[in-house]
């Protein structure tokens, strides 16, 4: 069983990635966007406040959802990394991500639409396949052969 935690705790890198199941690198690398913060010893070694963890917890999550860390580096430019994120902050970053799924549950849906419009023939026609040529968009750049936007 562990100790009772100190909220003015301070953790090493290691403590941090031990207690978030995410690697040091990827802590590392979040520090360097700016998603989390620590403070650093005389010896020159970082050490994260505690509520760091909720943090980590957070990115994890959206990670989990598929949310790309721009948006959480939105999300977390209303909480100061000097404090403690609350329950409201929380709440604000998860109705900014269920837009973002929203719109990208959208986006399958207008992709199953267009594979029903395309009979999987094969013939890959930039005129007749909606996979290809979505709403015709290629028409409007003119006729003849081009590359297929990947
Ligand atoms: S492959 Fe023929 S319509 Fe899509």
């Amino acid at each position: 069983m562990e100790a009772a935690h100190r909220p003015d705790e301070l953790l090493s890198v290691g403590e941090m990635s031990h207690r978030t199941g995410v690697a040091v690198s990827a802590l590392h690398y979040y520090e360097r966007l700016g998603l989390i913060a620590s403070l650093r010893t005389s010896g020159n070694q970082r050490r994260y406040p505690r509520h760091m963890l909720r943090r980590v917890a957070l990115i994890s999550v959206a990670k989990r959802l598929g949310i790309p860390l721009e948006n959480v580096k939105e999300a977390f430019e209303s909480v100061p990394l000097s404090s403690t994120p609350t329950h409201e902050d929380w709440q604000r970053a998860s109705r900014r991500w269920k837009k973002v799924l929203e719109q990208r549950r959208q986006g399958i849906e207008r992709l199953e639409q267009e594979l029903t419009g395309c009979i999987g023939c094969g013939c890959l026609s930039m005129k007749a396949c909606s996979l290809l040529n979505p709403d015709d968009q290629l028409g409007d750049t003119g006729s003849g052969a081009r590359r297929i936007p990947v």
